[in-house]
């Protein structure tokens, strides 16, 4: 690898795009004095919505020039088909050896394990380094970010990991643990929903005041992440889940992706996960009842009470 290392990034939804704006900070401010290049290579599905990264300072590039041009190329697309048809194209392009490849996406641990594999008999290093947090949180870099792969490359790209959020989680030389990791702690966030949204739904049904119940869980278990849940799930209407530039939610879709994910997981290792089958089936149909955020499945339980 040479001594400026030049970074690439494929894929701009609500999380990519604000993982790549601190890569760009990054690069821009600091990447020289720690031998990156200071423009980052940047492509997206469609086109749309490179402009942001565009107007920082990034370079536009086809996955076949990112794949050529960059040592360290990041992905962050929505599922498993995404990334493999991302890394077909970047391995058709024949990358050098040496390059690293840095899957941030949620997927099917089974697919990292096959792609480290593919990639490895190529020299490069295929890293898993999925990461936890909002879109907002993504923006304002505060996500936690797993590193699993190759110990040297990981090393190397560590400083851009950490450009990303606000703590870096090693898993180990296993690419595949750091996507298995994340379906774990998806498995709470996603649990999580359910919990509160039939809790809070027999409270009401049962004439217990929604600020009782809410400062009871609040008070058990402080802190702004289960606190922030339950405020966004007191809402009744739901244009206040819609999801929007402004409002980044966590849409349904990935909920059943990741819930499906940890109950195949699950399956695969002999460890029972039935509670990630219900929340898969609850989400599911809230999905077909038209509401499209994780949070609103409180509205979906709510009028399956007569509540709404
Ligand atoms: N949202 C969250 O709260 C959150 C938090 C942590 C992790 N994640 C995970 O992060 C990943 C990205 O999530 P996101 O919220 O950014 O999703 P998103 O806003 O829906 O963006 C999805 C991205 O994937 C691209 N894409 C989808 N299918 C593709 C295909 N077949 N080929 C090439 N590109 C494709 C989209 O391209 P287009 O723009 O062209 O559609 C877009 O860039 C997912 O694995 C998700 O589970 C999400």
């Amino acid at each position: 690898m040479p001594d400026t290392v030049t970074v690439g990034f494929l894929g701009l939804g609500a999380m990519g795009k604000g993982m790549a704006t601190n890569l760009q900070d990054f690069l821009k401010t600091e990447g020289k004095a720690k031998g990156f290049h200071p423009t980052l290579s940047v492509w997206n599905r469609s086109a749309a919505k490179l402009k942001p990264l565009l107007d920082i300072g990034a370079k536009e590039g086809s996955i076949q020039e990112i794949a050529l041009r960059c040592d360290v190329t990041f992905s962050m697309v929505f599922d498993d088909a995404a990334v493999r048809s991302l890394f077909k194209h970047y391995m058709e392009a024949s990358p050098s050896s040496g390059a690293i490849f840095i899957d941030c996406s949620t997927v099917n641990p089974n697919l990292t394990k096959e792609h480290a594999a593919l990639a490895q008999q190529h020299g490069i290093a295929y890293l898993g380094c999925p990461v936890w947090g909002r879109p907002d949180a993504a923006m304002a870099k505060q996500l936690l970010v797993a590193s699993a792969g190759n110990p040297a490359a990981c090393e190397k790209v560590r400083p851009l990991l950490e450009a990303m959020g606000r703590a870096v989680i090693d898993v180990g030389d296993r690419p595949e643990l750091g996507q298995t990791l994340k379906l774990c702690g998806n498995f709470w966030i996603t649990s999580m929903v359910e919990l509160i949204a039939e809790s809070m739904t027999l409270a009401d049904k049962t004439g217990v005041p929604r600020e009782v119940f809410t400062s009871l869980i609040t008070n058990m278990y402080p802190g702004p992440f289960i606190g922030g849940y339950m405020k966004r799930m007191s809402e009744h209407d739901p244009e206040k889940y819609k999801i929007t530039e402004q409002n980044p939610g966590f849409a349904i879709e990935g909920a059943i992706k990741d819930t499906a994910l940890i109950a195949q997981l699950g399956r695969e290792n002999g460890v029972e996960m039935a509670f990630s089958e219900l929340v898969n089936q609850h989400m599911q149909s809230a999905r077909q009842e038209g509401y499209g955020e994780m949070g609103e499945l409180v509205l979906f339980l709510r009028k399956r009470a007569g509540l709404l």
